[in-house]
């Protein structure tokens, strides 16, 4: 039977089935006990995005905690291919990563990709590297330790990733490229070859300090199909498989499917002022409430399906007022006006230490690059 839903680095459409996913990518459900795991070597705290499962799943993070317990550090790798701006899905796995750098210690490498959109969407390098540059004020904001971070721009930091895209190329068929990724004969070869990039870096830890040095990703599941031929060429170059960590989508305002660039209604862009976050909100954010007062108090909400709700569920860190949130808001006892003003504010001041962050970061871009 053909799935409603589809998940693929460069596609998300319809309501995705999270568990059907795990089943259909071969990985693995963050389960009680590897939560507990991950809550003892942490200190006895989870992030609310373990708790809360929107980090859901995983590879092979059972072995990167037996190394960690044994005393070997691991690496930490995500990225961004700049494209329009930065919206609140991007910060997602950014935040988390933070997290898992405080509490476990990790260096942190971020790609910035700013040949991916110019090869596959409608950008000029000089565009692309523009945008680069300002999405870095976004990963800077969030509060990495600089001594432990390092951003490499894909054009700028090409002599050692050339180097590991053409040793995993190497053991890359076309016909395996095609099958993960969907190339057809009309793909420009430059996309072609890409994946080789961003699943190399994987390596880059081990491939720098020349010795094995284990790595987890956190990124949500779209970009999984990397991991899986990272993973399948390591031991072909010598290196350790990536491990990954994998969250859901952060909802698209209005529609079904993932906050998107590509739509500004449907996306709370990080540079949004508060006036346009809260238009969007109030005009678009879709309500799982009833069509009138009397009714909504009669029958109540449906938190399940109301972005606001589950925005929340991102964006409150409080687990007793996120409950509270949902039983009244269940009940019948909070309005969808009540909840949506609930998340403008609780946005709001989000963003507005994000955005005075940002501006801080412009002068210590330099602190987080990596050269070669
Ligand atoms: P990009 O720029 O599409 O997305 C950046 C990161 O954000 C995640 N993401 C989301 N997470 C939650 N909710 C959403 N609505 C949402 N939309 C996007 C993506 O999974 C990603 O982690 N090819 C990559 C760039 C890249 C990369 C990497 C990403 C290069 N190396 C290593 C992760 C790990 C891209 O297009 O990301």
């Amino acid at each position: 039977m053909a799935e409603d839903f589809t998940v693929t680095p460069w596609e998300v459409k319809g309501d995705v089935d999270y568990s059907k996913l795990i089943k259909q990518f071969g990985t693995s459900p963050l389960d009680e006990k590897m939560l507990s795991r991950i809550k003892n070597l942490a200190g006895g705290e989870l992030h609310p995005y373990l708790k809360r499962k929107i980090f859901f799943s995983h590879r092979d993070l059972g072995a990167l905690l037996d190394g960690y317990e044994t005393g070997k550090k691991f690496a930490l790798y995500t990225g961004r291919a700049p494209s329009g701006s930065v919206h609140l899905g991007h910060l997602v796995p950014w935040m988390f990563s933070k997290w898992l750098q405080e509490k476990f210690g990790c260096d942190f490498y971020f790609m910035v990709t700013d040949e991916e959109k110019f090869l596959a969407r409608n950008y000029t390098l000089e565009e692309t590297k523009k945008l680069a540059y300002d999405d870095i004020l976004d990963i800077v904001a969030l509060g990495f330790d600089p001594g432990k971070t390092k951003i490499f721009v894909n054009t700028e930091y090409g002599k050692t990733l050339y180097t590991l895209g053409t040793m995993v190329g190497k053991h890359v068929t076309f016909s395996t490229a095609k099958s993960v990724f969907g190339f057809t004969n009309e793909t420009n070869t430059g996309l072609v070859f890409y994946p080789n990039v961003q699943a190399g870096a994987a390596f880059l830890p081990s491939f720098l300090e020349k010795k094995d040095v284990p790595v987890l990703i956190p990124a949500a599941i779209d970009q999984d199909p990397y991991w899986r031929i990272a993973r399948d060429v390591a031991p072909k170059l010598g290196f350790p498989k990536p491990a990954a960590i994998h969250s859901v989508f952060l909802p698209a305002l209005s529609e079904r499917g993932k906050m998107s660039s590509s739509d500004a209604n449907s996306a709370i862009y990080t540079k949004d002022s508060p006036k346009e976050v809260r238009k969007k909100v109030m005009k678009y954010a879709f309500s799982g409430g009833q069509p009138t007062v009397e009714e909504h108090k009669k029958l109540g909400g449906n938190p399940e399906i109301d972005v606001p709700y589950q925005y929340l569920r991102f964006f409150e860190e409080s687990d007793s007022r996120l409950k509270q949130i949902h039983d009244d808001y269940k009940a019948g006892k909070m309005l969808t006006g009540e909840i949506k003003e609930i998340l403008v504010e609780k946005l709001n001041s989000f963003l507005e230490k994000h955005q005075a962050e940002r501006e801080r970061a412009r002068d210590r871009i330099e602190d987080f690059i990596l050269r070669d």
